[in-house]
């Protein structure tokens, strides 16, 4: 049974919901339904009421004294929005919050599924492109709508998707939401900093943000997460438990803390593979500098945790710029590593913001390439895969 919030606007396509919240209802679903003014031209509150059971709320004034759009939120599993106007694109995209819908929207921490219905010509339309783009960014879940037979009269992309579309997504958000309940992420992110001397070190170019990501949708999932992060200006999750180091050797030391006990660990820092053999207490005058930089390695990091593992999923991560998938499955089972996410940095690509492209290997063949876009959204499409690959293990 899960408690489902479902948002109703104005389209001609609003009639669908009332059978959509039958289907819930009868699978034994709770369903609160908040329609927006214009969905109430198209059916009536009443139906949704008599369907679900509950009372249908359609503004913010009909008992501002229970707060009722922020009660809502927090009692649901999920919110589904369906159908979903371009109109409610926009300020579900934007944060406008001018009705009860929209100000639950913006309210919301459980998953968002969209279902967005209207007229070829809009839902094409540049702006509303860019509004699913930017949810999609943001980690809603958008049900494509159909192509056929438009209220217009014409055939056209913009037809709702079909109810069991719509069910199965709302099925996949709810599940992704307990997913990873009671279960324990280690994971690092971030470049490490190996000092020369206190005002100078030697990095790269990471910003944390993969890994940052990762441990985001690990605790939408229902992890507890410990995040151990090298230096960077990128937010963490303020839910994580966040480990802040420096050099390989903390982080190397903090991972180490963090593995036992930890269900699944994924290393995503980009640790720097060399350190000054030497560390200058004072600043080097250019004076009296070294002419050359003796170096030594720093710990491997993943490759010790790898060699004490026991029972935790290991994950890595390989950035290469040539042989990219030959190289990572080498790292694969020199780490004793259950999976590698390889993704290619040639040319800098795969630092910071911007599309990323990852392929995932495992055992002496399994792949999947889990496509091109941004860290967020690839950081899903990891976790989705990870889920299914531990299950047949
Ligand atoms: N890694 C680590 N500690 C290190 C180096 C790498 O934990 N000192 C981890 C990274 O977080 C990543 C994986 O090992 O998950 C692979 O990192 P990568 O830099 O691609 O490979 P290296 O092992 O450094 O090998 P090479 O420099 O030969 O490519």
């Amino acid at each position: 049974m899960a408690r489902v919030l479902l948002g109703v606007c104005g389209g001609i396509a609003a009639y669908k919901a009332a059978a959509l919240t039958s289907a819930l209802v009868q699978r034994g679903d709770r369903v609160d339904v908040i329609m927006s003014e214009s969905a109430t031209h198209f059916v009536g509150s009443l139906t949704f009421a008599a369907l679900s059971g509950n009372p249908v709320l359609t503004s913010l004034w009909d008992a501002p004294e229970s707060i009722p759009h922020i009660a809502l939120v927090r009692a649901a599993d999920v919110f589904a929005i369906v159908p979903a106007t371009a109109n409610a694109l926009a300020k579900l995209a934007r944060g406008f919050a001018d009705d009860l819908l929209s100000n639950a929207a913006l309210a919301a921490r459980v998953p968002l599924v969209v279902a967005p219905a209207m007229n070829a010509a809009m839902y094409e339309h540049p702006a509303t492109r860019e509004n699913l783009r930017l949810l999609v960014e943001r980690g809603v879940t958008i049900v494509e709508p159909d192509t056929g037979f438009l209220a217009e009269r014409e055939t056209g992309v913009g037809r709702l998707a079909e109810r069991d579309a719509i069910l199965a997504a709302i099925d996949a958000a709810l599940a992704r939401t307990r997913e990873l309940t009671g279960q324990r992420v280690l994971i690092t992110a971030g470049p490490t900093r190996e000092a020369i001397d206190p005002v100078r070190f030697l990095s790269n170019a990471s910003t944390g943000t993969m890994g940052i990501e990762l441990a985001r949708e690990a605790l939408a999932r229902g992890a507890a997460v410990t995040l151990v992060l090298g230096p960077t200006l990128v937010a963490a999750p303020a839910e994580a438990h966040v480990v802040r180091v420096t050099s390989a050797q903390e982080m190397c030391d903090a991972a180490l803390a963090g593995f036992s006990g930890a269900d699944v660990a994924i290393a995503t820092a980009a640790v720097a593979d060399w350190r000054p053999a030497e560390s200058y207490a004072q600043k080097v005058k250019k004076s009296d500098g070294p002419a050359t930089l003796a170096l030594e390695r720093t710990p491997d990091i993943l490759a010790t945790l790898g060699a004490r593992k026991a029972g935790t999923f290991l994950v890595g991560f390989a950035a290469e710029t040539e042989n990219h998938e030959r190289n990572a499955r080498e790292k694969l089972q020199r780490k004793h590593l259950d999976a590698i996410a390889v993704n290619d940095v040639s040319g800098g690509a795969g630092f910071g913001t911007g599309d990323d492209e990852i392929v995932l290997l495992w055992g002496d063949a399994g792949r999947k390439a889990l496509g091109t876009g941004s860290k967020r959204v690839l950081a899903r499409a990891l976790w989705d895969a990870l889920d299914v690959l531990r299950a047949r293990n």
